[in-house]
């Protein structure tokens, strides 16, 4: 069985903080084998250093010209390091088709909202701004319509009324913390 997996991440990386906390506990079957940023101040980059992620890189879009080319040294580097799943933790980038065909079914993604609801960049806050009482986090399979894909677990929390952005998305990655780690290893072990 190959568990080894490549973490795609832009931000504080708490999400793939969680997933190395799970691997590291045996409540995780993954290996994490690559981390990739695209952002050099993202947080994940030293979560995976500090955890002995044997390939952390920071690729900058600046160095490529155009989608194509970066989604390909991406591709390049997960397919040389065997890895055959590829997780977004906060990866604030589309995707192109040729990624996404490169690795058919084997890009999953975690939404801060209860899919279909809320697509796009603020689900926290569209969720707010809309006034639903639940809203929650979706982990899906990438396809080439955005936060469209096949759901593969979901969990909810309450929306209070005092909640703010922070405080509502606080509560949600509480959750993603759960079911991400858990949805990885299910993948991995159904392989
Ligand atoms: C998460 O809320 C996730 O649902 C969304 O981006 C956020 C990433 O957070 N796609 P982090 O960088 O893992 O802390």
């Amino acid at each position: 069985m190959n568990n080894k997996i490549a973490v795609l991440a832009s931000g504080k990386g708490s999400n793939l903080k969680a997933i190395l906390e799970a691997v590291a506990r045996g409540d995780c079957c993954a290996k994490v084998e690559v981390v990739i940023c695209n952002k050099a101040d993202a947080g994940a980059l030293q979560i995976a250093k500090k955890a002995g992620v044997p390939h952390v890189y920071f690729i900058n879009p600046k160095d490529y010209v155009g989608r194509e080319a970066f989604d390909a040294a991406c591709s390049q580097v997960i397919q040389d390091a065997d890895c055959k799943l590829i997780v977004l933790a906060g990866y604030m980038r589309i995707l192109s088709e040729s990624f996404i065909q490169t690795f058919p079914q084997h890009i999953i993604n975690i939404h801060p909202s209860l899919l279909p609801s809320f697509i796009g960049a603020d689900a926290v806050g569209d969720a707010l701004r809309y006034g639903v009482k639940v809203s929650g986090c979706t982990v899906h399979i990438v396809t080439k319509e955005l936060d469209s894909g096949p759901i593969l677990a979901q969990s909810c929390v309450p929306v209070l009324i005092e909640d703010d952005h922070a405080s509502l998305h606080a509560r949600i990655q509480e959750k993603e913390y759960e079911i991400y780690p858990d949805v990885i290893d299910k993948l991995i072990k159904d392989s």
